[in-house]
């Protein structure tokens, strides 16, 4: 899955010959999955159309401040525009649009678009070689990197004026592909390894029962997702669930039982950074699991129980520089069960979920859940959905390397 999917990108268009390769942007863009934005210089669009960009984009393509022939004309908000992207791209990035934008002279919507955007912004010069090389234009360049804007290199080839040389856009496949690059190496859990259970353990009673419980897994993989698309390489380790990862590069172990869960879990820990515990793995399991399907022959059946070792405290008990995060799920007493369980389980982070709280706990698309650290620092969350819980506990983490 691409670095760039579900990110808002603003593509602005300036008026050069490179202007026709931006039909081909704008779709590796929402191939990608982001959303697009395009604003154009008015001179642009002698080079591509509107149309063409916005049925591509699926959005209405912005070039004024408002259209004079439309009665009912709605100003474009250049600060709304700027606000929302993640990512702003100038591309073709012309020499007049380049000084423009190093000397703030607002003159048209791009520019306008640019000054007010928050977010990073990128350029892709494209020009002829003399222009290119030109001292003002160079000046540009190194004013615009020092304002900490990003420029994606011309290359070198067949230009316009039949010249040949450095000045010509980078093609729409190598763009998309310095993007991913770049976001990818600045993503907050670069290189970090993270370890997660998920779902319930079923336990056999005999080779077609089982002792289960009715945790559908949703916050584990919800976590996961997060943790790999904040840049962390994460293990996922899942009892029985129909769920799918939803990103290709979670390594997804499915395991059935307890016993399986922490075998897999030992295996991957010494290497972790971070784990995280939100399975609900059974506490107990039968004693002997019986061979053949069990009779109804009795009135009643009495099946034996032994405790299933505990992952979480095992896992508190070997780790070194981990940051060991587990779940609590409590009836009564919450604050003070939870704090004894980050004693016990050795934690740095417990996320406690009360059923008495509304909308709390299994098989609900949402969760409330208190933060307790391990200084005891409570800090209760409002009920919200299981993904945005999921990127709670993922700013934790970020918090704690940040720290
Ligand atoms: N946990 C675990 N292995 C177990 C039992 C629990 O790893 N065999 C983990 C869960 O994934 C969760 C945490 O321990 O992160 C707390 O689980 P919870 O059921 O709330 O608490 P228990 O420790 O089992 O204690 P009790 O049931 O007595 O409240």
């Amino acid at each position: 899955m691409s670095v760039l999917s579900g990110k808002k990108v603003l593509l602005g268009i300036s008026g050069g010959i490179a202007a026709y390769k931006t039909a081909t942007l704008v779709r590796l863009f929402i191939k990608a999955g982001a959303h697009v934005q395009v604003v154009m210089t008015p001179a642009s669009k002698d080079f591509v159309t509107p149309l063409t960009l916005s049925t591509l984009s699926k959005n209405p393509v912005h070039s004024s401040f408002y259209n004079e022939e439309d009665a009912n004309a709605q100003w474009n908000n250049h600060v709304e525009l700027g606000l929302w992207a993640d990512l702003m791209l100038i591309a073709p990035a012309t020499a007049n649009t380049l000084s423009k934008m190093a000397n703030g002279n607002c003159d048209n919507l791009l520019i306008a678009t640019y000054l007010s955007a928050k977010c990073p912004v990128y350029f892709a010069p494209a020009m002829d070689l003399d222009m290119h090389k030109h001292p003002s234009t160079l000046s540009s360049f190194e004013l615009l990197k020092k304002f900490g804007n990003i420029m994606i290199p011309a290359e070198t080839g067949e230009l316009a004026s039949g010249l040949s040389g450095e000045g010509r856009m980078a093609e729409p496949e190598n763009i998309i592909a310095f993007l991913e690059k770049d976001l990818e190496s600045k993503l907050p859990l670069k290189g970090k390894k993270i370890l997660i259970t998920a779902g319930p353990t079923y336990e056999a009673i005999d080779p077609v029962r089982f002792i289960g419980n009715h945790s559908s897994g949703k916050m584990g993989f919800d976590i996961a997702s997060k943790a790999a698309e904040l840049g962390a390489s994460v293990t996922l380790i899942s009892g029985p669930t129909h769920l799918k990862a939803k990103n290709p590069v979670i390594n997804l172990i499915r395991v059935t039982s307890a016993q399986q869960m922490y075998d897999e879990c030992h295996k991957h820990f010494k290497d972790m950074d971070v784990a995280i515990c939100a399975a609900a793995v059974a506490d107990y399991r039968p004693k002997v699991v019986a061979a053949q399907k069990i009779k109804k022959a009795d009135a009643s059946l009495s099946i034996e129980l032994e405790k299933t070792q505990d992952i979480l405290a095992s896992l508190g008990k070997i780790k070194k520089n981990q940051f060991l995060i587990g779940f609590a799920l409590e009836t009564e007493n919450e604050i003070d069960n939870a704090k004894l369980k980050i004693q016990k389980k050795n934690l740095d982070l417990i996320v406690l979920n009360s059923l008495q709280d509304e909308g709390a706990g299994f098989g609900k698309p949402t969760n409330k859940i208190t933060f307790i650290d391990k200084d005891f620092v409570v800090e209760p969350m409002d009920l919200k959905s299981k993904e945005l819980v999921a990127t709670d506990i993922m700013n934790k983490v970020i918090a704690y390397y940040e720290k």
